[in-house]
């Protein structure tokens, strides 16, 4: 199941793109500024697809609950683990006049009370209570609980389905995405570090700042520039490639001499605090020792590593880092708004030089989220001028190239196995 799946290599082919059977030519730009695109994407890739809620450690306890906003299949979603233990998902609206049933987005009940009129449901969907039952007419209760939701688990991340009846599972959905990424250690699931912004531009334009390290040098060079860059790989080309189906991996270079600026003073300081001296890690490599072992983690070996982009199609990247996972999610509002959420997994300190570099870490990621997050609406202006019709892509923007293509094809597609195959 774990064993070592190959990546596209670069030496029997020079062109990672060809390699994975992609297209080397320009790329539209209409799916990213067209609200008729974006109906069908709404329709067509987020209507069919599963998409991922969150992880099992939010939902820790019988009575758990999480709600989260679909905006893009404008559905609110209620997550539940009820007595039994299942993870189950419902439609966060009631049987009586369609209220939305829970208003806060965590929390632990075994039962939910609508505050319109107080119809009451237990946490496995069952309407439990109608007050003044009597003055209805013939309403069956059992047939009024909360409308669920498919709901599957892989590897401890719950997704959902919001189509009525799901052309396939979620292991099919996966398929061999979800073996090569099987069994991976997800340390410190426990504890996110939650970053939320809403975004003014189309998803995909997020998810791509998100998906090559191109423009990293560029855009990044007072922080992670010379950590992905080096002067032999000066324009961070990846180390790896691979598409599995709608879903893609690459792996990024890091440059392994990488030392502090002598005048950045607190970076220095937080890189002393820890055993490796990592630069872009919160933790020391034994606290992830299993997690950095994984086959799908680093998959080329390479002793200049920095990070994988895992990307779920359609709307998510599992990345795995040299301290542990991390979590993007592009959620569209609309052709041209998007929320994006960043979830940064980090052991909690236990003492204060580990809080130091903990710290350190994090206010080393805002200023990385930021760099990217003020961009994209920059971008996204550029793209609804249509002063340009179409993108010029290069090998290591392959991610944008196979992201494209993908959401192109689901979207022609009658059904999700056409799409699929
Ligand atoms: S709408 Fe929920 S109780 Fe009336
Ligand atoms: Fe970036």
């Amino acid at each position: 199941m774990n064993q070592h799946v190959p990546m596209a290599s670069r030496s029997s082919n020079n062109s990672l793109t060809e390699a994975n059977g992609l297209s080397t030519g320009p790329v539209p730009m209409e799916p990213y500024r067209s609200p008729a695109f974006y109906a069908l994407e709404q329709e067509r890739v987020f209507r069919r697809s599963w998409l991922m809620m969150g992880r099992v450690e939010e939902l820790p306890k019988p009575g758990s609950y999480i709600v989260k906003e679909v905006e893009v299949c404008n559905a609110s979603v209620l997550v539940t683990r009820a007595k039994d233990g299942a993870i189950r998902a419902f439609h966060n609206v009631c049987s009586h006049r369609g209220n939305q049933v829970v208003l806060d987005d965590h929390g632990t009940a075994s039962r939910f009370v609508c505050r319109y009129h107080n119809w009451t449901y237990a946490n496995d969907g069952n309407l439990l209570g109608i007050p003044d039952e009597s003055q209805f007419f013939s309403v069956d209760k059992k047939k009024c609980g909360l409308t669920p939701i498919a709901a599957e688990v892989w590897e401890g991340f719950v997704f959902i389905n919001l189509s009525p009846v799901p052309e396939v599972s979620l292991t099919e959905f996966l398929g061999d995405f979800g073996e090569y990424l099987a069994g991976l250690k997800y340390t410190a699931a426990e504890h996110p570090v939650v970053f939320v912004a809403e975004l003014d531009c189309n998803w995909k334009v997020v998810s791509d700042a998100f998906s090559e390290s191109y423009h990293i040098p560029a855009i990044h060079p007072q922080t992670i520039g010379d950590t992905f860059a080096s002067k032999s790989n000066p324009f961070a080309h990846l180390l790896d490639a691979k598409i599995f189906g709608p879903h893609r991996v690459n792996s990024m270079f890091g440059n392994s001499q990488y030392e502090a600026k002598p005048n950045s003073l607190v970076e220095r300081l937080g890189q002393a605090a820890m055993a490796t001296g990592n630069a872009i890690s919160a933790v020391s490599a034994d606290t992830v020792s299993e997690f950095l072992s994984h086959p799908a983690v680093n998959p080329t070996g390479s002793a200049d590593w920095s990070m994988d982009v895992n990307h779920v199609f359609p709307n998510t990247h599992i990345d795995s880092g040299q301290g542990g996972f991390f979590v993007h999610q592009y959620w569209p509002l609309s052709y041209n708004r998007t929320r994006h959420e960043a979830r940064f997994y980090i052991s909690p300190p236990t003492n204060v030089v580990e809080r130091f570099r903990v710290e350190q870490y994090i206010a080393r990621v805002c200023e990385v989220l930021l760099e990217d997050l003020t961009n994209v609406a920059r971008t996204q202006k550029g793209l609804e001028s249509r002063a340009k019709d179409f993108m010029q892509l290069q090998d290591n923007e392959i991610l944008l190239r196979h992201g494209i293509d993908m959401v192109e094809k689901w979207v022609a597609a009658e059904t999700v196995r056409e799409a699929m195959a």
